[in-house]
């Protein structure tokens, strides 16, 4: 049985481009029942951008509240905190310690990081190696990720052929990334790709006044009268509806604006709108799990003991293998 693996870091509550580019992406694979699924939360890769306990805890609960709301299901797939199964931050020494130093310093993400960030500590430096320990650890066969996220598997990939060929054994599985094309890159407010890093997200699960806000706010628009014709492409409202909402509900928005005397600002309230209904329920059931912790600790820790059964095998083969065994 194929194994489909994926993580998201808990460094803020997920935004849109986070839902559409991974979580709903890797649910909708979860539900093909010929594959295992392992979705977890990557709360020791956070650690290398935040060291405030709150906001670590926090985040964590909210992307675990985040993938139920979206349709997770705990029952058939491996639902897991990574702090939560130690064995990976072994393993990821292992790995360490078989890769060669000018492929971190080559990596374009810590480049990229190295260069806006002011903390600049080794664990950005071998982010790629503990996301390898997340991968191999498990044997995934498949890991749905965004475009951003290529380079990383590629990393994976060579250290684990590395790993197999000086052991003359396999112990691990060359995994393989998983990209959806479709919603590779949604557009932030500003047109630019959706992230945190640049303050033009969107967070779905705002109450509907602070949500109005963000989207009034933060899309820019020219400053045309009510009654002149609209460029539908001249800012991201038309693209964003047509994202959450389909293709037809985005094309009513833009006919309106076509034809004049539809302003901008009914424009984001169709935006607006189209957000709320169709994510009625998952916003409902996100406040549902935010405020019963306890239920969702025991999903987590359910998930977690079968992550780590795993985990203890695989990390036995590799002592082994490694002369530490016996
Ligand atoms: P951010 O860019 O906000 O820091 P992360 O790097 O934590 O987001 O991304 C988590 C996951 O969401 C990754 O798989 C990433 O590829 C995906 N993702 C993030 N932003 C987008 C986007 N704008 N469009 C599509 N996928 C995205
Ligand atoms: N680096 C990924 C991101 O920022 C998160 C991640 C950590 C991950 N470990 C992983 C994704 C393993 C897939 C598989 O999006």
């Amino acid at each position: 049985m194929a194994r489909i693996l994926t993580g998201i870091q808990s460094t803020n509550i997920p935004h849109l481009g986070n839902i559409l580019g991974a979580i709903l992406p890797a649910i909708t694979q979860s539900q093909n029942h010929a594959h295992q699924s392992l979705f977890f939360i990557a709360d020791l890769h956070s650690l290398t951008s935040i060291k405030d306990a709150g906001a670590i805890h926090r985040h964590t609960l909210s992307v675990a509240a985040t993938w139920l709301a979206f349709g997770l299901n705990p029952e058939n797939t491996w639902f897991y905190r990574q702090s939560r199964v130690p064995q990976v931050t072994e393993l990821a020494w292992y790995l360490n310690c078989f890769t060669p130093y000018p492929m971190l310093a080559n990596a374009h993400s810590f480049k990229d990081k190295s260069n806006r960030l002011s903390d600049v500590n080794a664990g950005l430096f071998t982010y790629p190696v503990l996301m390898a320990a997340d991968i191999l650890l498990y044997d995934a066969n498949w890991v749905p990720v965004g475009k951003d996220q290529i380079q990383h598997l590629e990393i994976t990939a060579d250290i684990a052929r590395s790993v197999n060929h000086r052991l003359q054994q396999d112990v691990f599985t060359i995994p393989e990334a998983l990209i959806n094309d479709h919603h590779a890159l949604i557009p932030g407010t500003d047109g630019q790709k959706m992230s945190k890093s640049y303050q033009n997200y969107i967070n779905i699960f705002l109450p509907e006044k602070e949500l109005r806000q963000v989207i009034n706010q933060q899309i820019i628009t020219d400053s045309s009268l009510l009654q002149d014709t609209k460029d539908p492409n001249s800012n991201v409202i038309c693209q964003l509806i047509e994202l959450v909402a389909g293709t037809a509900r985005a094309n009513y928005t833009r006919q309106k604006l076509l034809q004049g005397g539809y302003g901008w600002g009914h424009a984001k309230t169709d935006l607006l709108q189209a957000i709320l209904e169709i994510y009625a329920e998952p916003r409902q059931r996100y406040n549902y799990y935010m405020n019963q912790t306890t239920e969702l600790e025991t999903l987590l820790q359910k998930g977690e003991a079968r992550a780590m059964a795993y985990a203890q095998l695989k990390l036995q083969q590799l002592r082994q293998a490694l002369g530490y065994n016996g």
